[in-house]
């Protein structure tokens, strides 16, 4: 049973308590038995049965949980560089995307790309992530837009589930944006998601969740209300994109639903927040989107106070967050979302962890829990999140194995 001392600080991010509350312990003992924590305390509190187990030094680092990345769109072909540019000098996200550019490109490109060259893409994103620190990774579909390709990105998640280390949580997003092939019947293609591919999906187990963006360019409320009703029926849970361009009542949709959580929210409604908070709906905020389209950052300091658990992630794809980089969307969090280094990371632990239905299994660290933990070549949490560097992740445990050590 392996042990693991000489931590300056470990952050067990338990849910309880206010979000900023992350249950820090100074010089800290972990203990672990195959894939599960076992025991966790100060190090002189350490229980005699496991005083004579492995031990390993952490050399006065910081300890935290696996992170817990709850929004991304992993797999997909190509890039949209020239758009990183063409915004930068004055063209908007829906212009670009009306002229054919966006979101309908990168379906282009990625349905003229073969599924092993999807999958061997992706797995070189995730070994990145791994080494940041980041443990499991939320993965939407919604780039394939017709039957044969949105089937196959989530097989390609179920690959990369099987042949590599990273956690991975699919998510169907086949109500991403109306594909062209559709254009002109709506109709059609609400019905090939909701008669068709969604239980077909639940049926294979190709997925946990159903996400559908809500926006004047994508999906309506009630077409949205449609979608995740049936996806709900089938046993999925449903998430939304919600509120980012403009306010669309999405965020009150998340709230009516019982959403595990809405996401983006830069445009949300005061009383869409307030409903979240009611509906225990966790509110992922995704500031290197809001960053990269120029948008002013969410306020989550309001929202926590009002009593919104806030979840951070990279939203990670070709167009509006080309980074996987979490690490610095927590700096980010702090700085531009006012959010504590504290509460950034417990939105990237434990409440990301309830985003995906997950929060009994991972997310803290505590007896009975996975143990997936990250050492971090810094004094305590403030630290680290303050003093943004490339990578200070020093070693990274999956289910109790070692998978990166510098
Ligand atoms: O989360 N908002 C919709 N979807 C993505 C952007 C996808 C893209 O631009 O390719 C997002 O920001
Ligand atoms: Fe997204």
């Amino acid at each position: 049973m392996p042990r693991l001392e000489n931590i300056a600080q470990l952050a067990t991010c338990r849910a309880e308590g206010a979000q900023g509350d992350i249950h820090a312990i100074a010089d800290a003992a972990l203990v672990w038995e195959g894939e599960t924590i076992r025991w966790v305390g100060p190090r002189p509190a350490l229980p005699a049965e496991y005083a004579g187990s492995e031990r390993f030094d952490a050399g006065g680092g910081l300890v935290i949980p696996g992170l817990v990345d709850c929004h991304t769109h992993l797999a997909f072909g190509g890039w949209r560089a020239d758009e990183f540019e063409q915004r930068i000098l004055g063209r908007s996200y829906q212009e670009i995307a009306a002229a054919g550019g966006g979101i309908a490109r990168t379906m282009r490109l990625t349905r003229e790309a073969s599924e092993p060259e999807l999958v061997e893409r992706a797995s070189g994103f995730l070994r990145e992530m791994l080494s940041l620190g980041v443990t499991t990774v939320e993965c939407k579909s919604g780039y394939g837009l017709d039957r044969e390709h949105e089937l196959r990105l989530l097989r390609v998640y179920r690959t990369l589930a099987g042949i590599q280390t990273v956690r991975i949580v699919p998510t169907f997003l086949g109500a991403h944006v109306v594909p062209p092939e559709f254009r002109d019947d709506r109709a059609g293609y609400l019905s090939l998601l909701i008669d068709d591919l969604i239980p077909c999906i639940a049926r294979e187990r190709l997925a946990a969740f159903c996400d559908v963006f809500v926006e004047r360019s994508a999906f309506t409320v009630d077409e949205a209300r449609r979608l995740l009703r049936a996806a709900q029926a089938a046993g999925l849970g449903a998430k939304l994109h919600a509120d980012q361009l403009s306010q669309g009542g999405g965020a009150e949709l998340a709230a009516e639903v019982g959403a595990v959580s809405a996401d983006h929210l830069e445009c949300a409604s005061e009383a869409g927040i307030s409903a979240m908070a009611r509906a225990d709906v966790v509110a992922v905020s995704l500031p290197l989107a809001s960053l990269y389209l120029g948008q002013p950052p969410v306020p989550a300091r309001r929202w926590i106070e009002a009593g919104v658990a806030v979840a951070v992630a990279t939203d990670f794809n070709p167009g509006s967050a080309p980074s996987y980089h979490l690490p610095f969307a927590l700096t980010l969090a702090c700085t531009l979302q006012r959010m504590t280094p504290a509460e950034a990371l417990k939105g990237a632990t434990i409440i990301a962890a309830q985003a995906l239905g997950l929060a009994g299994r991972i997310g803290s660290l505590e007896p009975g829990k996975a143990a997936d933990f990250v050492l971090l070549d810094a004094p305590d949490v403030t630290h680290w999140i303050y003093h943004f560097r490339p990578n200070a992740c020093r070693s990274v445990v999956v289910g109790g194995a070692l998978v990166r050590s510098v």
